[in-house]
């Protein structure tokens, strides 16, 4: 059988750190692709890319996809390991996502995976699959925020994901809004502080319960200055989702940027996952005429920064528009 599959990329405008508490988020899925094209059958999976030099050729059992060469081989692998798959594939990848550039490159390539090899869940069970997947292949605690906005977008719309629930909810993006990402340095989550900022937040729902419905008044009682900060930030966090959702909806752009920028300080000063250049940016985009507000976004230590402006007032960066999540043509 022969297979196309297409997974976007995803840009998170508001809503950081809060996925793997069960908190809110609020990404959209980008008009930017990982191509798969290939065919189904044998008992090897194997890919070529424009992107890397070395093919991925791998069995159909795989015990431990972190170890498996060459380096992007193990995405792949994280995916074979949680499908199962009962075939074989061989084929082509190609993308125009930017790759290691915090636009979830990586995660859209292990959905594309999951799509050629056959998965028959539905959008929430690929979400979840690919999500182990990533974090088997990683070693990263990463959340469900990337995959479930890849698998699961609208075109025109923002998704407000309720990252505990896992219900998505299609937020329209205002016509006179445009989202601009500006790329600020290469980044990996491995051996950043993520996992330590996942094991924080742990250790503050160890003393307040469960941060996805903790108050900021039980997060200002933690007396421990680091794990307080981090609880500040989340619950912080989900309440600005609710409020950028609302300010969307109003079409109160203006409010909408100030919850975006507020966020930003917040994963700056709180959260401590943005750096000097991403301030820098930032800090530029919103001295510019025009920009509603700007912001880091995703895991941070590097990677993009997001705007909302007017329309055409940005010259550097990529506009980028809110698409359907993946989809597969089998023929
Ligand atoms: C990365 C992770 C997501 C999420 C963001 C931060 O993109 O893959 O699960 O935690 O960081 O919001």
């Amino acid at each position: 059988m022969n297979v196309h599959v297409f997974a976007p990329g995803r840009v998170n405008l508001i809503g950081d750190h809060t996925d793997y508490t069960g908190g809110l988020v609020m990404p959209m899925a980008i008009d930017r692709y990982t191509e798969i094209k290939g065919t189904r059958g044998g008992d090897r999976v194997r890919l070529t890319s424009f992107d890397e030099p070395e093919p991925v050729d791998l069995p159909l059992e795989i015990d431990d996809p972190q170890h498996v060469e060459p380096a992007w081989a193990k995405y792949v692998a994280g995916v074979v390991a949680e499908l199962h798959p009962r075939e074989g594939f061989t084929g082509h990848v190609s993308t125009d996502i930017p790759i290691g550039a915090g636009l979830s490159s990586s995660h859209a390539l292990q959905v594309a995976v999951a799509m050629a090899l056959g998965h028959r869940g539905g959008i929430i069970d690929l979400a979840q699959l690919t999500q182990r997947a990533e974090n088997r292949s990683s070693g990263v605690p990463t959340g469900i925020m990337d995959q479930l906005t890849i698998a699961a977008g609208v075109q025109g719309h923002a998704l407000m994901i309720d990252c505990g629930a896992l219900t998505v909810q299609p937020v329209p993006m205002p016509d006179d809004l445009e989202v601009v990402v500006q790329f600020v340095a290469h980044r990996t989550l491995v051996g950043s502080a993520y996992a330590d900022r996942v094991a924080e937040c742990a250790a503050a729902e160890a003393l307040i319960g469960p941060l996805r419905t903790a108050t900021q008044e039980q997060a200002r009682a933690i007396d421990d200055p680091v794990l307080r900060m981090r609880a500040l930030h989340v619950t912080a966090e989900n309440q600005r989702v609710r409020e950028f959702a609302a300010a969307l909806a109003a079409g109160d752009l203006v409010e909408a940027g100030r919850l975006v920028k507020d966020g930003h300080e917040s994963l700056r000063l709180l959260y401590a996952t943005s750096t000097p250049v991403m301030d820098e940016a930032v800090a530029a985009l919103n001295a510019t005429p025009g920009v509603y507000g700007a912001r880091m976004t995703g895991g941070g230590f590097g990677g993009c920064v997001v705007a909302l402006t007017e329309p055409g007032v940005l010259t550097q960066g990529w506009v980028v528009q809110a698409v359907d999540g993946a989809r597969v043509v089998e023929s």
